[in-house]
């Protein structure tokens, strides 16, 4: 017998995502439940060539769920996660709200799968930002190789990242441009994004970074190497999904471009397209709907001992979210960390 999976979010951007990516992996779920807010109750979701029809949290008895894997917010996460792990599920949580405590590993599987085994404390493994998993997948093999003491990156995050609704503002700004319509009000934006981009995600803190760029720093650290500096500035966007990245890197030791490029095509979870000429990089149109990290433009940088510049790019919503929560499960299936209660009982 499978698994038992409950996807909270069901009805949100990453949560659809999950229900698509279990159908694809050939999961091995002997049931799989759709939950979101009351707002949503009884509306459907895909579910490979079936629908599942939504059900809400609020009445939801998760005692027989084996893994939760939540995409509903920090709010939500932080008010059930608890409840959902003390009644015997693995929550593996998307939001922000666990990845900094110390008794929740946070885990990105190509960079630090063993620290799966500690998820017992609370039942909760955390998922990082979506920016910061595109970007330890990069540095990892390079890290291990000429180790890593400092890294500069600036990123062009897509509007998927800040949910759908978030996506529809894009595209209801984009119309009214084109139809010569009034551009509505920005709501999830601080300010207009069709055809802008925005310096700003998430809220500002008293040193002028925001929390964005606080977390790629914090989550960097935790997943790859404390000692590791980060200063990151993070920018929204017009594309809809998958996320781009700048990323300005210093070693301890040398390494050179070719080597870089080497390593990166053979380390999990990477893939290099870098030709040096036009078009010989990706982009996120090409990312989306991809599992991988793409790296492109890897080069020297003259200006430092030891460094490399690249670009780095990938689908937000799969591996900055639900992809990575899922082979997070799969880490903890395929180490004997778990078991269906089914077949317990
Ligand atoms: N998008 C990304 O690239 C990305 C990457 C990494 C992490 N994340 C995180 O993943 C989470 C979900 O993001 P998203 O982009 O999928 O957002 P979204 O498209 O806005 O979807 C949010 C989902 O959460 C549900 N929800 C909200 N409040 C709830 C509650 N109180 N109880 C139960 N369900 C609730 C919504 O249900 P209703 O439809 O019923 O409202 C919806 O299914 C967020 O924490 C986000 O920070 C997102």
């Amino acid at each position: 017998m499978g698994y038992k999976v409950a996807v909270v979010g069901a009805t949100g951007n990453v949560g659809r995502e999950m229900l698509a990516i279990l159908a694809e992996r050939a999961f091995p779920a002997d049931e799989v439940v759709a939950i979101a807010s009351r707002r949503s109750l009884g509306t459907e979701v895909s579910f490979g060539d079936r629908t599942l029809k939504v059900k809400a949290i609020e009445n939801y008895d998760f005692s027989d769920i084996d893994i939760c894997l939540m995409s509903a917010g920090s709010a939500a996460s932080k008010e059930w996660s608890p409840k959902i792990a003390a009644s015997g599920a693995v929550v593996i949580d998307n939001s922000s709200c666990w990845r900094y405590d110390a008794d929740v590993p946070l885990v990105v599987p190509e960079v630090n799968a063993d620290a799966v085994v500690n998820f017992r404390k609370r039942g909760i493994i955390a998922n990082p930002n979506c920016s910061t998993a595109q970007l330890v997948v990069a540095l990892k093999p390079l890290h291990d190789k000429a180790t890593i003491t400092r890294v500069v990156v600036a990123t062009y995050q897509s509007v998927s990242g800040a949910g759908k609704e978030a996506m529809d503002e894009l595209f209801a700004q984009t119309k009214s441009v084109y139809t010569l319509d009034e551009i509505a009000a920005a709501k999830k934006f601080p300010k207009r994004i069709a055809f802008n981009v925005i310096p700003h995600i998430d809220v500002f803190l008293d040193d002028g970074f925001t929390k964005e760029e606080w977390k790629m720093v914090v989550e960097t650290k935790k997943i790859l190497d404390p000692k590791i500096k980060v200063v990151a500035t993070c920018v929204r966007v017009p594309v809809f999904i998958g996320h781009s990245e700048a990323v300005n890197i210093e070693f301890a030791n040398p390494i050179t471009a070719d080597e870089a490029r080497e390593l990166l095509r053979n380390a999990p979870g990477c893939l290099v397209i870098d030709k040096r000429e036009a078009g010989g990089y990706a982009t996120p149109y090409e990312a989306a709907g991809e599992d991988a990290t793409y790296i492109s433009r890897i080069r020297e940088d003259p200006t430092v001992d030891n460094g490399l510049v690249l670009w780095c790019v990938s689908d937000n919503l799969r591996k900055g979210a639900a992809l990575n929560a899922i082979q997070i499960a799969e880490c903890l299936i395929n180490r004997n960390l778990i078991q269906a209660k089914r077949k317990a009982a």
